[in-house]
């Protein structure tokens, strides 16, 4: 079973969208669009497809997220009244503590798309290399466990040729879609889906837009 992605132009490129019970990758520098992407992610799921989603966030305050969704009619205050979106801040405590309040929040919202955003966080917190290994790898193992088509956001910094800050997380999930903003050239933004597993997808390099609807693929 394939999930709509919701962004114009994306799901044509990775075979009809993501797959059902994946966990993907949205990785990027500072400013590329990940958290739009995301957004939108939930909106179409939410408002198209009746399907509900929640957002879970550490790097950014869910007042952004709201006032920056709000500037694409995407309107998560009444999608929250509704019942059909739940945003939540979440703190990186001990890794146990952490899966728990996941899960239960997802239970609880009983929700089928789910955003994380962002793994760097959590990454942070946990200095020993092997500790993140094991615990992303946890954490991840139970989303698929739970059937929920999931969205990652791994921040790249700025001079890094990287995919993830510590280059662990992009093993263990199913597609990174990776965001990236060159500034120059006619296009300024593009995205490549880095990899899928076991799916047939584009290689090549897409210019894409943030229109007032939000992000769009563009046909080159
Ligand atoms: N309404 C809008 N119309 C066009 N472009 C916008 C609009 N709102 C935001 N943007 C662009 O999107 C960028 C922010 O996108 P987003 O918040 O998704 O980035 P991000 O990758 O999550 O960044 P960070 O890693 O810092 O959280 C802004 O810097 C701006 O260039
Ligand atoms: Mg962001």
């Amino acid at each position: 079973m394939k999930v709509n992605s919701g962004i114009p132009g994306l799901d044509e490129l990775i075979g009809g969208g993501f797959e059902e019970g994946s966990v993907n990758l949205v990785s990027g520098k500072t400013g590329t669009g990940k958290s739009i992407f995301c957004a939108q992610f939930l909106h179409n799921g939410a408002v198209n497809n009746n399907e509900k989603g929640l957002y879970l966030t550490t790097g950014e305050t869910i007042n952004n997220i709201k006032k920056q969704s709000k500037n694409f009619e995407w309107d998560f205050e009444a999608l929250e009244k509704k019942g059909v979106i739940k945003l939540m801040e979440i703190e990186p405590f001990d890794i146990e503590t952490l899966i728990e309040r996941i899960t239960e929040n997802i239970e609880a919202a009983k929700a089928k798309r789910v955003v994380i955003d962002s793994v760097s966080m959590f990454e942070l917190y946990m200095h020993e290399p092997f500790k993140i290994r094991k615990s992303l790898y946890k954490v991840l193992q139970r989303l698929r466990d739970m059937g929920k088509t999931v969205l990652v956001v791994a921040e790249v910094l700025e001079d890094s040729k990287s995919l993830s800050r510590f280059g662990v997380i992009e093993f263990m999930v199913d597609s990174v879609i990776l965001l990236q903003y060159l500034g120059i050239a006619k296009y300024k933004r593009s995205l490549l889906i880095r990899k899928m597993r076991m799916t047939d997808h584009s290689t090549d390099i897409h210019p894409f837009e943030i229109t007032p609807k939000g992000i769009t693929i563009r046909s080159v």
